[in-house]
């Protein structure tokens, strides 16, 4: 059985970025329509007793859809955050040498996401070697499977903007910036190192959505660059 975990954060505490009338619909229908299809679709098969992540790794068609957007709603709402952070001084290292500054990786992350054609989602990862760079996903894919570590990822499906930004994807995309919760991107950055993109230490943080992959991961091969 897959649960709906709670919001971060307040249903208004995004305004004006997000509107709590936008909350309502994307998290009580949409995000929660998601968890409810996937637990009809498991129940009395092999999946009913696997984890999410797991679910994500060996699954297709309508169970890997669902699943994947539980995850990629999940990982949305860690992403964002009403109180202003910077991003920790490693990881700003590290978009510097990668991207050339932050501005660099605002504006390739901000021209990705309205790029992309249709419904999908736009990530900062980190690759197997080593490496932040902007990735875009078509509907419920998720860089989970090419065993990349996703820091932030912004929702591009129209679910997510049309009440307050109509047709305006790349004005929901800059303002998607100013609500980037660099804490949870810095904790995530800093459970994988340059070498070996696993955390050296398990995660043992519950309320933390992302613990249950990185531990999960850690189980599997090491990538190494
Ligand atoms: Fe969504």
């Amino acid at each position: 059985m897959i649960e709906l975990p709670k919001l971060p954060f307040a249903e208004d505490a995004l305004e004006p970025f997000i509107s709590s009338e936008t909350i309502q619909y994307h998290y009580h229908k949409h995000h929660a329509g998601y968890v409810n299809k996937l637990n009809e679709l498991i129940k009395n098969t092999v999946y009913e007793k696997m984890s999410l992540s797991s679910i994500i790794r060996d699954s297709q068609g309508a169970v890997f859809n669902n699943a994947a957007q539980v995850f990629n709603h999940i990982f949305y709402w860690s992403s964002l955050s009403g109180k202003k952070s910077l991003p920790g001084k490693e990881l700003l290292e590290k978009i510097n040498n990668d991207f050339g500054s932050v501005e660099a990786l605002k504006e390739e992350f901000i021209k990705a996401g309205a790029a992309l054609f249709g419904s999908g989602w736009v990530w900062l990862v980190r690759e197997p070697n080593g490496h932040l760079t902007v990735k875009t996903t078509q509907n419920a894919d998720n860089p989970l499977k090419s065993h990349m570590i996703p820091l932030f990822v912004c929702d591009v499906w129209e679910h997510a903007y049309y009440i307050d930004y109509r047709n305006m994807r790349p004005k929901y995309l800059e303002e998607f910036w100013n609500y980037i919760n660099w804490e949870h991107a810095t904790k995530t950055f800093n459970k994988t190192d340059n070498n070996i993109f696993i955390a050296a230490e398990p995660c043992n943080d519950i309320h933390d959505p992302f613990c249950e992959v990185f531990d999960e991961l850690q189980h599997q091969d090491r990538v190494t660059s």
